[in-house]
């Protein structure tokens, strides 16, 4: 192997290994984001996507991860009899109204504060990982997607539901076009990343997957995947 190849391959295995996101900061803006983050949702959650987020995660099963779990609109939705409920928040303030969320629904689940770009479980570890509505801020989507694979058990299943990039070219377009403010307002979130393809590349194969929209939010993030990917036989 030519030594310019071999050492860009170092390189980049040695940032994969190394790579960990900054921990966000808590900012006025972080804070004010964070308290405005359930009402901002208020609509949506009540024109379907808490039916969205139910039918979804009647699925978890043994132990179970949620990446980036938020404020913790997901607790209610949890089968009881799991092995282990895990939330995975790298956000402090988001952490604060998670964890009170917790115990007013006096739900038992282990808190953490971790990026999914860097899960800190054990290799084949996990029976299902869950992510909704988070695919499109991690900095890092890839390392997450194969963060998660890395995690799961052989027979493992990773539950999401996500908003996407449009298939509509119209619609991408404008996604494409108001990518950079939309970021800046929601905290990083990409209203245009193409979340299946990058699934599918990542070490996992969706076996399940359903078009849906969110319904009553701005129209740049209706276009949503809700399924389930396993791990692709060709994986390490
Ligand atoms: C739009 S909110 C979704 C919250 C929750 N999952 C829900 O369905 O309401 C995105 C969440 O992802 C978290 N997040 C941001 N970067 C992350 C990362 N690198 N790894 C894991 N979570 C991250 C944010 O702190 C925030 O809580």
């Amino acid at each position: 192997m030519r030594h310019g190849v071999r050492s860009r391959m170092i390189a980049l295995v040695k940032h994969d290994l190394m790579y960990a996101p900054p921990s966000p900061r808590s900012t006025t803006w972080a804070r004010t984001s964070a308290a405005l983050y359930d009402p901002f949702l208020w609509a949506g959650e009540r024109a379907g996507m808490r039916a969205l987020r139910k039918e979804l995660l009647a699925g978890a099963r043994g132990v179970t991860v949620e990446i980036g779990s938020g404020t913790g609109l997901n607790l209610r939705n949890y089968p009881d009899d799991l092995d282990e409920l895990v939330l995975a928040e790298p956000d402090r303030d988001m952490r604060v109204r998670l964890e009170k969320r917790l115990r007013d629904r006096g739900r038992r689940a282990r808190l953490v504060d971790a990026p999914a770009e860097r899960l800190p479980f054990p290799d084949r570890s996990v029976d299902t990982v869950v992510s909704t509505l988070v695919l499109c801020t991690v900095d890092a989507p890839e390392l997450a997607l194969r963060e998660i694979a890395r995690v799961l058990r052989p027979d493992g299943q990773f539950l999401f539901l996500e908003h996407v990039r449009s298939n509509s070219t119209t619609l991408a377009s404008w996604q494409d076009r108001l990518e950079g403010p939309w970021r800046c307002f929601a905290r990083g979130c990409r209203c245009n990343r193409a979340t299946a393809e990058l699934i599918a590349t990542c070490g996992l194969v969706i076996d399940e997957v359903r078009e849906a929209s969110w319904r009553a939010m701005p129209t740049i993030v209706r276009p949503l995947i809700a399924g389930r990917a396993q791990i692709a036989a060709n994986h390490e």
